[in-house]
């Protein structure tokens, strides 16, 4: 559905968007992480048409982003909610949404249909006839995702959708892109949010100018370190560590009286663990796995670039 490959951006003597090449399949919900400047607005703007690309090649939906006849086919397909709002301040929330809704030459009943449809999803209906003007920075991102959604597009991409929305709104907004994947619409969410990611994305990028990792957030979580057993004894004494060094296990981290373990394979190491542990005499107090978090991985790549 989205097809990039060795897209490059440069605004003068800044390359905001450097080589990166990646593909996000139909119904699928695509993450990009990045720090704050990583280029995830830049290629967003680029792959929505709204600036060009320096060099590379970037299709949606078989159609070419630098083609000018595709282009226009592409905005029709598309919906975006931007970094930046930009709804019409002196309008209600209501005649903001049918001008976009004329704009994008949404038939009148069915744009009818769908603002109201909308409005109610995000709870806004109530406030339809306010001037958008009066309304707090979160009623307007959620007015923004609903202009986004007028036309019925395949593809949405989203721009930090619930930087401004309090809990309840965001998980309003979360949940309601879970249900535009389930109509099978492709979503292209960039977010500083990582427990946003980890809950939404199907797939996770990793920008800083170069794509840095791309995978589904458990593979990247897998990528940062391999598994550890976390043990926690009464007492951690040197004959422990001692019937523990004859196992032949990776790094044995020791911290009041608990062991971190490097294992390979946790189902034959632990039981070896724990028997080594209290033939020695020691007294286990409980066990678990140490799983890296996509907040590691997204660390690890964006500090090794
Ligand atoms: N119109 C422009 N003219 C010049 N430089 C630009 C322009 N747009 C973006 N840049 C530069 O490109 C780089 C990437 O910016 P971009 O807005 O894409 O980052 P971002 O990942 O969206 O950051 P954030 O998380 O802060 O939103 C930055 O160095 C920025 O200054
Ligand atoms: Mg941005």
């Amino acid at each position: 559905m989205i097809d990039v490959e060795n897209l490059t951006r440069v605004f003068g003597d800044v390359t905001a968007v450097d080589g990166i090449t990646f593909h996000v399949n139909e119904g699928e919900i695509f993450g990009f992480l990045g720090p704050n400047g990583a280029g995830k607005t830049t290629t967003v703007r680029m792959l929505s048409c709204l600036i060009s690309k320096t060099s590379g090649e970037a299709h949606i939906a078989d159609y070419d982003v630098s083609n000018d006849s595709d282009s226009l086919k592409i905005r029709k397909i598309i919906g975006l909610v931007p970094d930046n709002v930009g709804l019409y301040e002196e309008l209600s929330a209501y005649r903001n949404l049918d001008f976009y809704g004329k704009l994008y030459e949404c038939p009148e009943q069915r744009r009818k249909e769908n603002i109201e449809r909308l409005l109610r999803m995000l709870e806004l209906w109530d406030k339809r006839d306010v001037k958008v003007g009066t309304f707090s920075k979160g009623m307007k991102q959620k007015l923004a995702v609903i202009r986004a959604l007028i036309h019925d597009p395949e593809i949405l991409f989203l721009d930090e959708p619930t930087v401004n929305l309090d809990p309840e709104s965001s998980k309003i907004v979360r949940d309601f892109i879970l249900e535009l994947k389930e109509e099978k619409k492709t979503i292209f969410l960039n977010t500083h949010n990582l427990d946003e990611a980890q809950r939404l994305c199907d797939k996770i990028g990793i920008l800083n100018t170069k794509l840095r990792a791309i995978g589904t957030p458990e593979e990247l979580e897998e990528s940062v370190w391999g598994k550890k057993t976390v043990i926690q004894l009464e007492q951690v004494n040197k004959v422990i560590l001692k019937a523990l060094d004859k196992l032949s296990l990776g790094k044995i981290v020791h911290n009041n009286n608990k062991l971190t373990i490097d294992v390979v394979n946790p189902e034959l190491d632990n039981p070896n663990i724990v028997n080594a542990i209290v033939g020695a005499g020691g007294h286990v107090q409980y066990v678990t796995e140490l799983s890296p978090t996509l907040e590691d991985a997204y660390l690890k790549f964006v500090r090794k670039s």
